[in-house]
């Protein structure tokens, strides 16, 4: 039989409204998990965010408050899709009353808010998910699925790379993401998180130690005088801010089992849109995707094909959950079908109790890197990334 989920979500800006879609998409693409998620209530202080919860989404009620998607008896689970400065806060107050929540990452501005919230969790047994949704790229999928049966032989190295273009504009708007209160790290903690994350998940194998080094190219932003979502252009005032954070970082990378690898990530570059790209390289193979092609799986394995190079491994109804979105080989789908992935993958810990969907302990992960990688980079010297005590999901299942 059907049940229904009440649903909080809070902050309706861009990760909002993803969210609040994808919630609204389970029962027609995971009609088994039987479950019909109720949007109870959306909390964020923008009045027409209100309006468009309640008019687009599909929310019985909007308020201001975040306390009140919190303490509403109706709302079972809960999406935080705040600025990151607010995660740690609305974090704490859903575990102290007993509700597992979907959070954004960076999960918190350091290692430390990303530790008592995982730690928090954990200990109030409560299931968690991030927004590590790269990982549910079926191309991404099938990648882990050939380095954990060992079709690239042993991994020696691994590359990844998200260089994106959403600040390259210096016109472009001094957003929360520029302010070190705010935000936390730049791009470190924006961008490489899911680098650090994806190198993780396709491995298996965790990040050790890191050698980072970064920079700011634009250190001045327009104040904007209109609120706007995600990165889109806002009226401006004719005062300007200074940026806080970094907009570019490169990482040299030890993991566990001698793997070493490198990052890079900017925010700022002039050209490539949004080119993330995961490059595993083994004794017997190697394997590589980019997020402008997400559809494909560049693959060379040693001895199959025509050995001459890459070959182009198409996504089809056998990977990840690409057939729940397409009923043929070919088609494709987009950013937004990941947040569904992450939806049902959440909604199904909720509802079994048991961890599916990246966890805490996976963005606590993450947070410790991206501050090994500043700190590393402010020393100029290498820094140990510490493991973590909370529960992960990026390791291999031993068979
Ligand atoms: N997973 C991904 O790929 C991905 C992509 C983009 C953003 N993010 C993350 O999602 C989070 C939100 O980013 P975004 O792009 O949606 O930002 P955004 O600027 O589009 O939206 C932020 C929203 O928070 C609201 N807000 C501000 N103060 C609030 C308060 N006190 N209470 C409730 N709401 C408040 C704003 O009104 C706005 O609607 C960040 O942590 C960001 O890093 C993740």
């Amino acid at each position: 039989m059907t049940r229904e989920l009440g649903i909080g979500v809070v902050s309706l800006g861009w990760m909002g409204r993803l969210h609040s879609a994808a919630y609204a998409a389970l029962p027609m693409r995971y009609p088994e998990l039987a479950v019909k998620p109720r949007l109870v209530v959306c909390a964020d202080p923008v009045d027409s965010n209100q309006t468009a919860a309640l008019e687009q989404y599909g929310f019985e009620k909007a308020v201001a408050d975040y306390h009140e998607v919190i303490d509403d008896p109706q709302v079972e689970a809960l999406s935080i899709c705040a600025p990151n400065f607010l995660h740690h806060e609305i974090a704490m107050a859903a575990i102290k009353a007993g509700k597992p929540f979907w959070i954004e990452k960076p999960m918190g501005v350091n290692a430390a808010q990303s530790r008592e919230i995982a730690e928090g969790a954990q200990q109030a047994g409560l299931v968690t998910a991030v927004g590590f949704n790269y990982r549910h790229e079926p191309a991404v999928e099938r990648m882990r699925q050939l380095v954990r049966e060992g079709h690239l032989g042993r991994v020696t190295n691994v590359r990844v790379w998200l260089i994106a273009d959403y600040a390259s504009a210096p016109d472009g708007p001094l957003t929360w993401r520029y302010s070190r209160e705010k935000a936390g790290a730049g791009v470190v903690g924006d961008l490489m998180s899911h680098g650090v994350d994806l190198a993780q998940w396709v491995t298996g194998q965790r990040v050790t130690s890191v050698s980072g080094l970064t920079d700011t190219f634009i250190n001045e932003r327009p104040i904007p005088l209109t609120a706007g979502v995600g990165h889109a252009k806002v009226e401006l005032s004719d005062q300007s801010g200074p940026v806080e954070n970094e907009d570019y970082v490169a990482v040299l990378a030890t993991f566990e089992n001698g793997i070493v690898g490198t990052f890079e990530s900017s925010r700022v570059a002039v050209g490539p849109r949004a080119e993330y790209v995961v490059e595993v390289y083994g004794t017997e193979g190697s394997a590589r995707w980019s997020f402008s092609h997400p559809q494909d799986l560049q693959l060379l394995i040693r001895g199959e094909g025509p050995a001459t190079g890459y070959t182009t491994a198409m996504i089809g109804m056998e990977d990840g959950d690409f057939a729940r979105f397409q009923p043929g080989p070919g088609q494709t789908m987009s950013f937004d079908d990941l947040k569904v992935i992450e939806a049902a993958q959440f909604v199904q810990s909720v509802l079994t109790g048991t961890q599916v969907a990246p966890s805490a302990g996976d963005a606590w992960l993450a947070a410790a890197a991206d501050e090994a990688i500043v700190a590393s980079a402010a020393q100029k010297s290498w820094v140990e990334v510490p493991a973590v005590s909370a529960p992960t999901t990026f390791a291999f299942p031993k068979d």
